[in-house]
């Protein structure tokens, strides 16, 4: 499996949906950047149980996030409506299918990218990258007056070794309730900044990001990019 889309637009309860709009800015955002609001979790499961950790440090590679990589961060904590569709998520067979596994844990972003007609907003200020874990899923709650946010997966590899020109496996705009699985292994992804549709009014794109660790061995190390 390189990549796969599904539905979970039954996961996505209203209170989920308006739980954007009390997201707070991103404290790691550079210099006079607002374009980027979000909460973060981590949770253990195991068979159905799912314990969310307290320990909320996360810490990115600089080789993999340049723009805010190479320390650690301290995050806010995700609200209950997204604890509760993260959890549905990690329950729904579609997901434990692609696992294979019973027992695993997981970093979970839910991220509000705003733009203006002042400033762009990024999805991914660092381009294309892999994540580092075992698994990967975006799901896209709603988008509002966005023009751009186009979801790239490519192949990481031609011929074996890691490449700039592998071939594009997904590129298009996420529509709301689609989750987008990639197996960070093989594919890298980014998504295409974005701005204002109609001029005057704010563009957003919501979405969860999930990671999901299964051998243990976290985010990838700086020498393993
Ligand atoms: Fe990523």
């Amino acid at each position: 499996m390189r990549y796969c889309l599904h539905s979970s637009i039954g996961h996505i309860t209203d209170a989920m949906i308006e739980s954007y709009a009390e997201l707070p800015l991103d404290q790691f955002l550079k210099d006079g950047d607002r374009f980027r609001y979000r909460a973060f979790g981590r949770a253990a499961i195991k068979g159905d149980s799912i314990e969310w950790l307290t320990d909320l440090s996360f810490f990115q590679a600089k080789k993999i996030n340049h723009y805010a990589g190479g320390f650690t961060r301290q995050a806010i904590p995700l609200g209950p409506a997204a604890q509760e569709f993260t959890e549905r998520l990690v329950r729904d067979p579609r997901t434990r299918e692609l696992l294979n596994a019973e027992e695993f844990e997981i970093n979970c972003h839910q991220i509000r990218i705003v733009a203006t007609d002042d400033e762009v907003g990024l999805p991914v200020p660092e381009g294309f990258h892999r994540d580092g874990y075992d698994l990967v899923s975006a799901t896209c709650i709603a988008h509002d007056n966005m023009s751009g946010g186009i979801s790239l997966v490519r192949e990481a590899k031609v011929d074996g070794v890691e490449s700039d020109e592998g071939d594009m496996l997904f590129e298009r705009v996420m529509a709301p309730g689609e989750t987008l699985y990639f197996a960070d292994e093989h594919v890298v992804h980014y998504v295409t900044p974005i701005t204002p549709k109609v001029p005057g009014r704010p563009a957003y794109r919501d979405v969860v990001v999930t990671t999901y660790d299964v051998s243990g061995r976290g985010g990838l190390a700086d020498d393993e990019c």
